[in-house]
């Protein structure tokens, strides 16, 4: 078929026709942002997913994240505009391997990042995400062995901030471990004004250099609320978009590459495009679909996570 003229006006009326909810991921380009009902980090997204009276949810943001809107929505029609929108930190946790993991680890209980499939969530006993992965560790009694999966980055952060010992499963996030301390310095030195604030799946080296570590939304939050006018923006680029609006007359610099030849945008969120988001509803397709056993072994873990984090 042909795509229409004015695609954002195509979308409203798909919208309608559909009663559908368009949830967008702060990573997203900033068109899909701007044409959004609600633009979230994981956490905001899986309770604006949890909440919502419309019979589809258009999801742009990647494959595990739409999995977690039709794990509480099993009802509901869950549309990804490019189902090749997957994750390297959700895919370097594949199932064979954690389960043997966690045979090799018994009476531990299973602390797992959202970014991770729902076969690695069916085997989790509770979810979290970068802003509550604290205050969910938190709450597990002092001597209950803990495993974390997916990130090992995210998990050495909370073992600082609880001083807790967990036993880390090995993955990570291309995005986030492209940056470089070196060039973060670097930074420094040319904007001494400037604060770099950063995303727990940095590597160390990368967050000893934040005066502030925090999930999409809550950088957000930190910028426009502290005094500061210059940043260093730890993280996928896409979330400048919304600094942007919402603080207009402070500077944002993205956080380059390790490499010059690199790009610290995600791959795989940028696959989604204003075009394939009306594909998508125009045909009702790409579907999240899953085994009702794996939906509600996963849904489990997720409830756990948002009863914790209320
Ligand atoms: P948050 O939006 O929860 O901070 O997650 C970041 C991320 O990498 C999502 O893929
Ligand atoms: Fe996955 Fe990293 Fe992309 Fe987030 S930014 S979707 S963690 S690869």
């Amino acid at each position: 078929g042909e795509l229409p003229l004015d695609l954002f006006a195509a979308i409203q009326s798909l919208k309608k026709e559909l009663n559908a909810v368009i949830l967008a991921h702060y990573y997203q380009e900033p068109d899909i942002q701007d044409i959004a009902d609600f633009i979230g980090d994981s956490l905001q997204l899986a309770k604006a997913a949890e909440k919502t009276n419309a019979d589809a949810i258009v999801f742009a943001g990647v494959h595990f994240m739409a999995e977690t809107a039709k794990i509480l929505n099993p009802d509901k029609l869950v549309l990804l505009p490019d189902l090749d929108a997957g994750c390297s930190l959700a895919d370097s946790c594949p199932p064979e391997a954690f389960t043997a993991f966690k045979a090799a680890h018994p009476n531990h209980l299973v602390v797992s990042y959202i970014n991770c499939s729902a076969d690695i969530k069916a085997m989790s006993d509770i979810i979290c995400t970068s802003s509550n992965a604290v205050k969910i560790v938190e709450q597990i009694p002092k001597e209950q062995p803990i495993i974390f999966a997916p990130d090992r980055n995210l998990g050495r952060y909370v073992m600082e901030q609880t001083r807790r010992d967990l036993v880390l499963w090995q993955g990570s996030c291309v995005v986030h471990e492209t940056f470089s301390e070196k060039k973060i310095v670097q930074l420094k030195i040319a904007y001494p004004e400037a604060e770099a604030i950063a995303h727990p799946e940095c590597e160390s080296s990368v967050l000893r250099h934040a005066s502030f570590i925090g999930s999409t939304a809550a950088l957000l939050k930190y910028c426009q609320n502290s005094p500061t006018k210059e940043f260093i923006v730890a993280t996928e680029p896409g979330i400048i978009h919304q600094m942007q609006k919402l603080a207009p007359d402070k500077h944002f610099i993205p956080a380059p590459p390790m490499n010059n030849c690199a790009c610290n945008e995600c791959p795989f969120m940028r696959l989604n495009t204003l075009e394939k988001l009306y594909w998508a509803m125009k045909n009702r397709t790409p579907e999240i679909t899953m085994s009702e056993d794996i939906r509600l072994a996963a849904l489990r873990p997720m409830q756990r996570m948002l009863e914790m984090s209320l």
